[in-house]
């Protein structure tokens, strides 16, 4: 018996000694840091499975060339050690939320080659390399990048971007790389902002590859970065002096955009202040109406005030055959005794 449970405590070690190996999925190449699942056609179907198997240490994760549409919410939740993450050449059109909420850690991450018209970066605070080339983004929303302060390399290369905030992009501070080629750029007055931010980046020694504009036809394929200022001298009109709530060098455009002329102002901090400017119309609305209640209020207390003492007037100093306390001032103070006083 001693030497059977001697011989299966052995069998034990040795199982769990391979088990590193066993936790590769069958059609994934692995070695003690990096599964590799590329190409492996019909992953859709057993995606979820395939995540399962995959050791929880695990730091770099390859799912390329999979033909995946679609990522549930919670798929990375047991995999927060990965540092990198390749989803590029799938077919993704979106990703939840949450997607990449447990990835805390991680540091790069290629969605390239998708079809992505949304997306998610929340919580992906030590993320440096972020590649979105050859999707379908048309825009970049408010706040998509607010979260990602360790950014340092972002493309954005072969979408359909037709402009883009500067306020979406001023939270990258220590971007030194961005890749912009192959988009629709319109460069007419809205994007006035944008090229501010960008000679600010260049002027800091980042890097920004071309930005050919289609848009207006007198700029069509000239490089935003090489148009000179004095092409937008039309756009007069913007931008507005911003002259409440904002330090001096911070305007806001048209478009709700706070800039500035000196690249050292900080205007981003200050976005977050333009809601409450807006709620001011709103608030002098809700003041004067109170005050326009309150008068009405007034005028008519005033109103019955002085018809009550006219009646009590009339009551007790016009009636003749009562002889009261009141009557007695009448006659005193009346209209009747004023001749008697001269
Ligand atoms: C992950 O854990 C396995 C054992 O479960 C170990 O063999 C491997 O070296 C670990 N990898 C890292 C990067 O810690
Ligand atoms: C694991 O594989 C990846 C990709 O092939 C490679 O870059 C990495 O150096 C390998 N790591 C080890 C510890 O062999
Ligand atoms: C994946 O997409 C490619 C290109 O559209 C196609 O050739 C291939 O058959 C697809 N594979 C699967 C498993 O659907
Ligand atoms: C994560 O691990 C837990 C416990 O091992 C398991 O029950 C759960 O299904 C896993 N989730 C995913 C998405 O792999
Ligand atoms: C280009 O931008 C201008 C505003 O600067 C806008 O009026 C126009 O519609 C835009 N053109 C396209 C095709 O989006």
């Amino acid at each position: 018996l001693a030497m059977n449970i001697l011989m299966f405590s052995s069998l034990l070690t040795i199982m769990s000694f391979f088990r590193p190996l066993a936790s590769c999925p069958s059609i994934c190449i692995c070695n003690s840091t990096h599964s590799d699942c590329s190409s492996s056609f019909n992953l859709q179907i057993s995606f979820n499975s395939i995540l399962n198997q995959l050791p929880p240490n695990l730091t770099s994760l390859t799912i390329s060339e999979n033909n995946i549409t679609m990522i549930k919410p919670q798929s990375f939740a047991n995999l927060s050690s990965l540092l990198r993450l390749d989803l590029s050449r799938n077919n993704l059109l979106s990703l939840h939320r949450s997607t990449f909420y447990q990835l805390s850690s991680l540091e790069f991450l290629d969605l390239s080659s998708n079809f992505l018209l949304n997306l998610p970066f929340h919580s992906l605070t030590q993320l440096q390399h972020l590649d979105l080339s050859f999707n379908s983004l048309d825009s970049l929303p408010l706040g998509l990048l607010d979260g990602l302060q360790a950014l340092v390399w972002l493309s954005l290369a072969g979408n359909k971007i037709g402009t883009l905030q500067r306020s979406v992009l001023e939270p990258l501070t220590v971007l030194q790389h961005l890749q912009l080629e192959e988009n629709n750029w319109n460069c007419s007055c809205s994007i006035i902002p944008f090229k501010h931010w960008l000679e600010w980046m260049l002027y800091r020694g980042g890097h920004v590859d071309s930005i050919q504009c289609s848009l207006p036809a007198i700029l069509r394929g000239r490089d935003l970065r090489r148009v000179p200022m004095e092409m937008f001298r039309h756009c007069s009109q913007l931008p507005i002096p911003e002259t409440r709530h904002h330090s001096a060098s911070c305007f806001r455009t048209a478009d709700g955009l706070l800039v500035s002329t000196d690249p050292a102002a900080d205007c981003y901090r200050q976005r977050h202040k333009t809601v409450s400017v807006r709620r001011a119309p709103i608030t002098v609305v809700v003041a004067g109406v109170v005050c326009a209640v309150v008068c009405v209020m007034m005028v008519v207390a005033a109103t019955y005030g002085c018809i009550y003492a006219i009646m009590i007037y009339m009551i007790y100093c016009t009636y003749p055959l009562q002889q009261t306390h009141f009557q007695k001032t009448c006659i005193l103070h009346g209209p009747e005794s004023a001749p008697s006083q001269n």
